[in-house]
């Protein structure tokens, strides 16, 4: 299927493009009064999610409701636990919680290796009607979280400020983190062929939690993992956007990615200068800007859009969207990208 606007791929490959294309980070559901209406008709998240028609309408609606130059499948990071036999649970408030963690030796011999396909059924179905649905309007953007994330959450068993358990198991247990680490890497890679096959025109790799590993530790244990998966996929260009890694944004321009992720706190010039021409930067205005009236929303988007200017950059906030955000900002938001010369 030929697109109709595939200025996200054009950037992400270093193309010509007419102008910046621009989508955000968390914008299905979330903001909109539509994404929660439609959540409100089901149990919750995990049933919203596990539903491939309406995770195919509220992945659609920040298309027709906000105008981005790509959609983002609903679905979350948490799946790939979920499918490697660790399952959870989404807390209202509170976020995920997962009933069963892994420490032990015996723990690690229950979990297996996802196949993608068939163990994530549901998301590949959901692809392809949102593919169908989209009817070529905009890519379509894949996406997994790093194992280094992925491996904090099933270590830690919800969210936490410190990640002290699963920053201890790599001090204590190196050789048991290392095959933990390997077995999400092999399940995400199986994982994201299946959506590029279900029609995924991008993938982006989120490495929520990098910034709270030190340098020498988030090459051992995060960017080793990231570049298997770079280099695994092939089929179409690869975001990788590492929260808090300003330690490892020189090794980060040598990954077989085409597009590196900025967060707020990084320079615009020394990143660029850091990771080198050959890749394009996504970001990177802070969500809190947002927040901001009308005007000041421009400014800022504005001021951010020529820090990038001259050089490959797709348009994105450094982080995913607040949900407390006014989608009329955000509005302004994109607007502001796309009337940028
Ligand atoms: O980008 C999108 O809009 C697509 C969908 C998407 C979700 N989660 C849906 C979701 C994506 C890309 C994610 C990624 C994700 N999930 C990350 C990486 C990105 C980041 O923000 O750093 C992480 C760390 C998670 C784990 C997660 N899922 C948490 C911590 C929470 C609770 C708090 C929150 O972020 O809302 C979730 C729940 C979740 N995932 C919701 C949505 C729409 C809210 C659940 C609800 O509707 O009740």
């Amino acid at each position: 299927m030929q697109l109709q606007n595939d200025l996200l791929l054009r950037a992400a490959k270093g193309e010509k493009v007419e102008r910046t294309p621009v989508w955000l980070m968390r914008q299905a559901g979330r903001i909109l009064p539509e994404y929660r209406a439609v959540r409100e008709s089901v149990s919750g998240f995990i049933e919203l999610a596990q539903t491939p028609e309406l995770a195919a309408e509220v992945t659609i609606q920040p298309v027709d409701l906000l105008g981005v130059d790509a959609a983002i499948i609903f679905s979350d990071i948490l799946v790939i636990p979920e499918a490697m036999g660790l399952p959870y649970e989404m807390v209202e408030k509170r976020g995920p919680w997962f009933p069963n963690t892994v420490s032990s030796e015996e723990d690690l011999k229950k979990l297996r290796i996802a196949d993608g396909a068939n163990d994530l059924s549901y998301v590949i179905k959901a692809i392809e009607i949102t593919k169908k649905n989209l009817n070529g309007r905009v890519p379509l953007i894949g996406f997994a979280g790093a194992p280094w994330t992925i491996f904090a959450y099933m270590i830690e068993g919800s969210g936490s400020k410190t990640f002290s358990k699963a920053r201890a198991m790599l001090y204590r247990q190196p050789d048991f983190s290392h095959r933990l680490l390997q077995m999400i890497t092999d399940s995400t890679i199986n994982y994201l062929k299946a959506q590029i096959e279900a029609g995924a025109d991008l993938i982006q790799v989120f490495d929520s939690w990098a910034g709270i590993l030190g340098p020498d530790q988030y090459e051992e244990f995060s960017l080793r993992y990231i570049s298997q998966i770079c280099d695994a996929i092939k089929e179409v260009p690869k975001t990788v956007f590492a929260k808090g890694a300003f330690f490892a944004r020189e090794a980060m321009g040598k990954l077989n990615c085409e597009t590196i992720g900025l967060d707020w706190n990084m320079g615009v010039a020394e990143s660029r200068n850091l990771i080198g021409a050959n890749k394009t930067l996504q970001g990177n205005l802070d969500p809190a800007a947002l927040y901001g009236s009308p005007e000041q929303v421009r400014q800022a988007t504005q001021n951010m859009m020529k820090q990038f200017r001259g050089s490959r950059h797709i348009a994105n906030l450094g982080h995913g969207v607040y949900p407390d955000i006014d989608p009329e900002m955000v509005k302004v938001f994109i607007q502001t990208v796309k009337e940028f010369r």
